[in-house]
């Protein structure tokens, strides 16, 4: 398993063009499938969920063709409606080629996504937006076997604003004749970016960041190409660990009214931020903490940022409170952080931090992506040398950070 091995105390300077973004790219190759013809993606990020999508792509008989940041799909030859276990399990967005085969062919037989261990994490809401655009649809021992002799536009609730039902319910609905609306839906920028790339299929789709989609079916496939938008939490990431070292970071491509509450929670602990159309320059400040950090639905607080943002509060002055709303388990990066002197305590959903003067490196592991980032972020801040186990998870959503970090001025290298 790789190991970040990190020597703390450098202030982070410099500037460093954000990645492109994780949860935009891994819904639009799902949706390529309902081009039946070539997608040409730009920016899209080099990591280990990218490379899942684009095997279950090879799987189902598209060619992909990757040179860097370019990937290229041509989902003309699809030829299967299912995908084996082993491919659903190395990512969540799995899930999201559900809807996608079953505009496309009309089956879609899967098993149950992997993804972080976050707590339960049902895909129930998808399931019934399926049901509900005229899917049959079964489940046994794990296996999902969807079929529809042609889908019809529904009206879908969801009962809350889940991203990834959201997103199968656009794909699904893509393929559907008539009208759907999906209400409820979940609003984060993500959902903006595939309605874009449907858009270019052809689909008449309208209402993303609002939380009223409107979809009428229809393709009108022909090839297209689509630039993926920044990472907002690779962003979000990167600020946060130039305001724990005290450092002075600017973030090229970043899209600021991305990243507003995280930008928010920032400036109330004391962080100098200047914004212009497509940058993010933060020098941080004596760290104080923030008010009262609720995750919430987009435009609320993302739960994503909330064990970075974590790791920056362990240098800030005074007691930081977390409430993590989203997910039941978000919290597993807390014990391997005290490991280096932090003082938290976690009470179910609510996590208190108290700000220490130092932190030490150690030896920590990391679980799932957010909370290994925020090692990093930790490892960063610390005096001396920490070794992080277990990398792979903080690679299956950051490119390549140990040269991101090392551009900044940070002693990282990375270890088998
Ligand atoms: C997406 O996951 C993101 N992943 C997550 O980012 C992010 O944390 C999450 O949205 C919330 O913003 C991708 O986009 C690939 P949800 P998703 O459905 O779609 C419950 C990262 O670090 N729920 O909005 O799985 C669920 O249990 C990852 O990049 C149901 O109950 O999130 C959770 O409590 C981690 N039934 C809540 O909704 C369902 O059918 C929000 O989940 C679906 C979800």
């Amino acid at each position: 398993m790789g190991i970040f091995a990190i020597r703390g105390g450098c202030p982070l300077n410099g500037s460093i063009r954000v990645q492109g973004s994780k949860n935009a790219a891994l819904p639009i190759l799902a949706a390529s499938i309902l081009a039946n013809g070539e997608t040409l993606l730009s920016d899209c990020p080099c990591l280990s969920d990218v490379d899942a999508a684009l095997d279950i792509l090879r799987y189902l008989g598209c060619r992909v063709e990757r040179e860097c940041g370019e990937v290229l799909v041509d989902s003309a030859g699809l030829c299967r409606c299912e995908i084996p276990d082993p491919l659903m399990r190395r990512m969540r967005s799995s899930v999201i080629f559900m809807g996608a085969m079953l505009a496309r062919t009309g089956e879609a037989h899967i098993t149950m996504p992997g993804g972080c261990e976050l707590g339960p994490r049902p895909v129930d809401l998808h399931l019934e937006a399926m049901r509900s655009l005229g899917a049959e649809v079964r489940q046994k021992e794990g296996a999902i076997c969807c079929r529809a002799n042609g889908l019809h536009g529904s009206r879908i609730e969801l009962p809350l604003p889940s991203v990834g039902a959201t997103e199968n319910a656009m794909l699904a609905a893509s393929g559907a004749a008539g009208e759907t609306t999906i209400l409820n839906a979940a609003r984060e920028p993500e959902i903006a970016a595939l309605q874009q790339y449907l858009r270019l299929l052809g689909v008449s789709i309208r209402g993303a960041g609002t939380s009223v989609i409107s979809v009428r079916g229809g393709l009108r496939p022909a090839p297209c190409r689509m630039t993926i938008p920044p990472d907002r939490i690779a962003a979000s990431t990167y600020l946060a660990a130039a305001a724990a070292t005290g450092g002075s970071v600017e973030l090229l491509g970043a899209v600021p009214e991305d990243l507003t509450p995280v930008l928010n929670v920032l400036r109330q602990m004391g962080a100098d931020i200047d914004v212009a159309r497509d940058r993010i320059r933060l020098r941080a400040g004596k760290l104080r903490a923030p008010d009262l950090v609720v995750t919430r639905p987009w435009p609320g607080f993302p739960t994503d940022a909330q064990p970075p943002l974590m790791a920056a509060c362990l240098r800030a002055e005074g007691v930081s409170v977390f409430v993590e709303t989203l997910f039941e388990n978000r919290y597993r990066h807390a014990e391997e952080l005290c490991r280096m002197g932090a003082r938290i305590r976690v009470n179910g959903r609510v996590a208190t931090v108290s700000g220490t003067e130092s932190l030490r490196g150690c030896v920590t592991k990391a679980f799932d992506l957010r909370g290994g980032a925020a090692l990093v972020i930790a490892a960063l801040s610390a005096e001396g040398e920490s070794r992080i186990l277990d990398v792979e998870h903080i690679e299956r959503g950051y490119e390549d950070m140990p040269a991101a970090l090392t551009a900044l001025g940070a002693q990282v290298r990375r270890e088998e």
